[in-house]
């Protein structure tokens, strides 16, 4: 710990693995191994943070992890196109008819930041609408009322990104025309989770996307949904072919690598061609499109097309580990929602029903989140650090994962009842 904060900023690379969140000391990490983490000294951890959500396989599925040296041997980064990539994109393409023409980048913040900048160029205008609970990654825009334990990420923003980025709330459609009234003839891209997992679990009520549909139409604007979560998370059709919305762009990433950094955005090829070379706005990456990270996203794929029934098993666990904390926080008289969809799991230390936006999410109780986290890890149960990120299961995980977890939360849950009462 001590060597980390002397030679790493803050003692690590992303903020929320600070623990800043939930107080006491981050955890630092030893190994890995399919539904498994641990720590420096071997001890084992059901995971459910996965990396905050690429490790749809859990860490070390052998199939991604097969004859790298081979591959390795083909060179890493070429920094030219090639038939691969080609490929790839006419693969999610097939899944994802609204991605006509796409980029690769590495990571989701640069495929987020790089639709917002094609949807800047393509309608020649530049207010955003965003979402308060919603994290697109780190650049600028992005980082206003963002979820994602982002805290409030004011400092280095300069105040002219500001005035261009309009916020709302989630599943709130009249806040939304509120937020735009005075900017309808300058909004460029409305940008949001089609299912929020960065405030927790929430869920889109019926109508709200296509109100945004409908609305970023109406008023010229390119709608563009982040599914750098949802994509493969929900389906190889992402939420836009469960939720039956289609969007202008999309972004993409976490899961499509299966744990090597490979991003993609992409949309309407009339809204893409603002891109140079055909158009006037500007992206690239040294790392775009590179053959390593492309070959690992074509295994990827492989896994899903000729797997399908992966979807309907961790399915099926997550149900279990849902019903599970629904009947713990019964017995303990906890009146909180538990949320739960495909293989993510949430519930907040609040009453009341599932969280519809932001608002609701910041009255649940941060401490009691604190308490319940250290339990966990106390009795071999790695969550995520924060009340903002959710659980999510893997094809790694098994039955006994799930009742290991189940009689770990029985402690959890009644050590923090204890500490409130
Ligand atoms: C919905 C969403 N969009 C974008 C990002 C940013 O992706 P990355 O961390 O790969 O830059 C994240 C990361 O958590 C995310 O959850």
């Amino acid at each position: 710990m001590e060597r980390a904060t002397e030679f790493l900023a803050g003692g690590c690379d992303s903020p929320v693995r600070s623990g800043w969140a939930v107080g006491g000391p981050m955890f630092v990490q030893g190994g890995a191994s399919g539904a498994y983490a641990y720590d420096e000294a071997g001890r084992r951890y059901i995971d459910y943070v996965m990396a905050y959500g690429p490790l749809f396989f859990g860490h070390t599925h052998p199939a991604l992890t097969r004859d790298l040296d081979a591959r390795a041997a083909a060179g890493f980064v070429w920094g030219t196109t090639h038939r691969d990539e080609v490929r790839l994109a006419r693969r999610i393409r097939e899944h994802l008819p609204s991605m006509e023409r796409l980029r690769f980048v590495s990571t989701g913040t640069e495929a987020m930041m790089s639709a917002v900048r094609v949807a800047r160029a393509f309608t020649r205008r530049d207010a955003v609408l965003k979402f308060a609970g919603n994290y697109h990654g780190h650049f600028d825009a992005a980082l206003i009322d963002a979820g994602a334990s982002a805290g409030d990420g004011a400092g280095g923003i300069p105040s002219g990104v500001r005035r261009d980025v309009l916020v709302a709330r989630y599943n709130d459609l009249r806040s939304v025309d509120d937020a735009v009234s005075t900017r309808t003839h300058d909004l460029a891209a409305i940008l949001v989770e089609p299912i929020a997992a960065n405030m927790g679990l929430v869920l889109p009520e019926p109508g709200f996307l296509e109100g945004l549909r409908e609305r970023a139409s109406r008023w010229g604007a390119v709608l563009i949904f982040d599914e750098v979560v949802t994509w493969l998370r929900f389906g190889l059709g992402g939420a836009q072919r469960r939720l039956r919305v289609v969007p202008d762009l999309t972004a993409l990433g976490k899961i499509m690598g299966g744990g090597v950094p490979i991003a993609a955005f992409g949309g309407r090829a009339g809204v893409m061609s603002a891109l140079a070379p055909q158009g006037a706005a500007f992206t690239g990456g040294t790392h775009g499109g590179n053959p390593f990270c492309v070959a690992m996203a074509h295994r990827v794929l492989d896994l899903l097309e000729s797997n399908p029934q992966y979807y309907a098993d961790v399915k099926t666990l997550a149900a279990r580990l849902a019903e599970g904390l629904r009947a713990i926080l019964s017995q303990h008289g906890l009146p909180y929602a538990v949320v739960q969809d495909e293989s993510v799991v949430d519930f907040k230390f609040r009453a009341g029903a599932p969280s519809r936006n932001f608002d609701d999410v910041r009255r649940a109780d941060t401490s009691a989140y604190a308490g319940y986290c250290h339990a966990m890890l106390h009795r071999g149960v790695l969550l995520p650090p924060s009340q903002n990120e959710v659980m999510f299961l893997s094809t790694a995980h098994s039955v006994e994962d799930v009742d290991a977890t189940l009689a770990a939360a029985h402690f959890g849950i009644s050590h923090d009842s204890k500490a409130m009462s």
